[in-house]
């Protein structure tokens, strides 16, 4: 596979007791003794992960020891099967969960502290399930988020007519609640890129797109992370398409 995007698939690194594993290469392996100065220039860094679910006497652990680093300006894929915490780690990263024990460390800083800039305008996230308001209009939606972002009105208009066309969304004043499942996930795609963020964080975001879409939604991820300032973290189902992605990490239960 040399050529295609300087794929690596990593190895899998077992462990004592293992639930969740991030498979990272041995030469990243040696990273997590990294310096403080060397984890925060990393988009993310994740640092021996647990976190369990229910209670401490009947605890469901989703990541046990986990590590992971995401280089600025990559596309990182995160695989794995149904239920084995995809979904959890994204959360943590993005500050709306919070680890039981670890380190998390987001564009230099820890994810929910102050100026920190996570979760706020310096992330994209488009979550598993649509988080959308039903009674909102395309237009509205946009115009909504883009001002939680700090934008200005004629910019968000300028990157709602972007990414109408980009995306193949129908007419800006339909209502959220009336378009389709598939729909609704593009307008959620769009909330994510709409203030062009330094971090994208996705998951999922090509369920029930067509494959032509899927193929331009990886080509502009490729586009925006090939000058180094912006990065992306995945999941995915599909793993033909995970194929484009500068690292390929699986979590294995
Ligand atoms: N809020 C919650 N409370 C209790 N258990 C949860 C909660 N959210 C997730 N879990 C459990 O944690 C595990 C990991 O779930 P998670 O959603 O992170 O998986 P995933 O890898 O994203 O799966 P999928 O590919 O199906 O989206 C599963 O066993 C799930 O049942
Ligand atoms: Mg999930």
């Amino acid at each position: 596979q040399s050529g295609v995007m300087g794929e690596r698939v990593e190895p899998v690194v077992p462990g004592p007791d293992l639930v969740g594993v991030n498979v990272e290469r041995p030469m990243n392996m040696a990273h997590q003794q990294s310096s403080l100065w060397n984890k925060r220039q990393q988009a993310v860094c994740v640092r021996h992960a647990f976190k369990h679910y229910g209670s401490k006497k009947n605890p469901n652990h989703v990541l046990s020891d986990l590590n992971m680093t995401v280089a600025k300006g990559t596309i990182y894929g995160l695989l794995g099967a149904s239920g084995c915490g995809k979904t959890t780690l994204l959360s943590c990263i993005v500050g709306r969960r919070r680890l039981n024990t670890g380190e998390i460390w987001v564009l230099g800083g820890k994810p929910g502290t102050r100026g920190s800039g996570v979760p706020g305008k310096r992330v994209g996230y488009m979550p598993q399930e649509i988080a959308l308001y039903g009674e909102f209009s395309i237009r509205e939606t946009m115009l909504y988020f883009g001002w939680i972002f700090g934008m200005n009105t004629s910019e968000i208009k300028e990157r709602l007519q972007f990414l109408l066309n980009f995306l193949d969304l129908p007419s800006q004043n339909r209502l959220v609640k009336n378009l389709s499942g598939g729909q609704q996930r593009r307008v959620s795609f769009a909330v994510a890129l709409m203030h062009d963020p330094e971090l994208l964080i996705l998951d999922e975001p090509t369920v029930g797109v067509d494959p032509l879409l899927r193929q331009s939604i990886w080509n502009h991820l490729v586009q925006i992370t090939k000058d180094g300032n912006k990065t992306v973290i995945i999941t995915t189902h599909y793993i033909e398409e995970a194929r484009q992605a500068h690292t390929v990490s699986l979590i294995i239960l």
